[in-house]
């Protein structure tokens, strides 16, 4: 079974006077419970493609499916309960919200489902271990503290598929070695993960690497 399908994928950003494509025609199977890491030089294209895997962003032709459900059938309700559901997501900047703190945050995408769960958001923030920073806002947090939040929010509606834009790119290199350890672990419980990454170190602990360049995937 795939976890994600990309058939014949192009982006292209409408500028007005010009069109930018910035995915060609791009073709990847993901593998349910697989790690896949995405390279490429910066404005290859990366992030853009990670956002069609997480149904953020519709391609402009071709199919993505989910799961096996294709997403362009989808709403944008059904779309939004897609990702909420099944998919959770980590970024370079942690994006949290500022005024909540650690465990309000974790909340969030639980709201958003109609089933939030103070206990679970503490479950959540326990195994990342974080369990002494329940109450602590985004600001009284490190850097690498942020992103295992950002992490247990990731997980808070259990959602099997978890894609991370650059998760260590705002990290020194032994915290970030840390958050690719706990990325990890969730890996080996069963979850897919799709990481992009500019660290060769951290790229090739995936067991598949999709190389990207003009938006092009590399041999593929
Ligand atoms: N919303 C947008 N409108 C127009 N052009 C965009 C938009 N988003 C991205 N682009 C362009 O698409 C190209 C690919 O961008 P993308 O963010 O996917 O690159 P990336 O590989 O993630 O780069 P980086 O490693 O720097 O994060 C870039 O040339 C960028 O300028
Ligand atoms: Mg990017």
């Amino acid at each position: 079974m795939n976890a994600v399908e990309l058939k014949n994928v192009s982006r292209v950003y409408d500028l007005g006077e010009i069109q930018v494509e910035v995915l060609r025609n791009v073709s990847i199977k993901i593998k349910k419970g697989e790690f896949v890491s995405i390279i490429g030089p910066s404005g290859s294209g990366k992030s853009t493609l990670l956002n069609m895997i997480g149904a953020l962003d519709r391609p402009t032709t071709g199919e993505v499916l989910i799961h096996g459900k294709h997403i362009s059938q989808f709403d944008d309700n059904e779309l939004a309960r897609l990702r909420g559901e099944r998919i959770g997501f980590v970024f370079q900047l942690f994006n949290l919200i500022p005024r909540l703190d650690a465990t309000e945050n974790v909340k969030m995408p639980m709201w958003f489902q109609g089933r939030s769960s103070e206990d679970k958001a503490v479950k959540m923030l326990k195994e990342v271990g974080l369990g002494h920073r329940l109450k602590s806002k985004p600001s009284q947090l490190s850097g690498g503290e942020r992103q295992r939040v950002s992490i247990a929010r990731a997980l808070a509606n259990n959602p099997e598929i978890i894609v991370a834009d650059e998760p260590t790119g705002a990290l020194d290199s032994k915290t970030g070695e840390e958050i690719i350890k706990l990325l990890k672990k969730i890996h080996r419980e069963g979850n897919t993960l799709i990481l992009v990454t500019h660290d060769p170190k951290i790229s090739k602990q995936a067991e598949r690497i999709i190389k990207i360049k003009d938006g092009m995937v590399e041999g593929g």
